[in-house]
């Protein structure tokens, strides 16, 4: 995994077909998605439940590219070692997921993985300025999450002030929730480079027919990249 600031679109599987999880990764690949965004929820941490790293390990072969996975559980620690087993590329924790977010992040860094650092809606900027050492990527919440299709909530105040702090240092800002072309424009030019989209990559197609996603990838990114 290489460092730029490029514009990257990350379909959330969340929307897609939970049946065909394999042929739809392998469709958004091929439609133009830069990651893959997978959300892991354990109906503690967040109100809905999803799936495991044994998910993600079979997933793995069907993901050329980034695999990148968002951890809404609690605790984290004991599932570190899992996820790398399962061929996680990025491992995203929520700082409020735990009092010690710290030894997650070096955990997670120390497992092999690219350590990445979750803000809710509720919490400032602020709670990751002591760990954007240990950190390659923030993640800014712009609902509250869960699930997905939520209203967009506008974080851009937090955004700008997160690449303010950021500086020079190689660390992504990814934007998580309510993602679509009249979105993108905002975040982007906030400093975002990483839009995770569900609802808005997969709706109108299905593996079998993916051209749909590929027209909304393209959308999606022509909105931000003209911000
Ligand atoms: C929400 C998840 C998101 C979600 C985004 O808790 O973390 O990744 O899938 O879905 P949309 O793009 O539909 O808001
Ligand atoms: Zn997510």
């Amino acid at each position: 995994m290489s460092f730029d600031r490029a514009i990257k679109i990350a379909p959330s599987i969340l929307a897609a077909d939970f049946a065909a999880f394999g042929a739809e990764c392998e469709a958004a690949e091929a439609q133009g998605a830069d990651w893959i965004h997978v959300d892991v929820m354990d109906g503690h941490f967040v109100p809905n439940l999803t799936f495991g790293p044994a998910m993600c390990k079979a997933l793995r072969p069907h993901i050329k590219g980034v695999m990148d996975v968002h951890l809404m559980i609690a605790p984290v620690d004991p599932s570190i070692d899992a996820f790398a087993e399962a061929g996680a590329d990025v491992l995203t924790a929520h700082v409020e997921a735990g009092p010690h977010i710290h030894r997650t992040l070096q955990a997670i860094r120390g497992a092999g993985m690219r350590p990445g650092v979750a803000l809710n809606p509720g919490t400032p900027a602020e709670a990751v300025r002591d760990v954007l050492d240990l950190t390659d990527l923030i993640c800014v919440m712009t609902v509250n999450p869960g699930f997905g299709g939520q209203k967009f909530i506008d974080m851009g105040d937090k955004i700008r002030a997160l690449r303010d702090m950021i500086g020079d240092r190689e660390i992504h800002i990814e934007i998580d929730g309510g993602v679509d072309p009249k979105t993108a424009p905002l975040v982007a030019a906030a400093g975002a480079d990483v839009l995770v989209a569900g609802s808005a990559v997969f709706k109108g197609g299905s593996a079998a027919n993916p051209e749909p996603y590929g027209a909304n990838i393209r959308a999606i990114r022509a909105a931000a990249e003209s911000a």
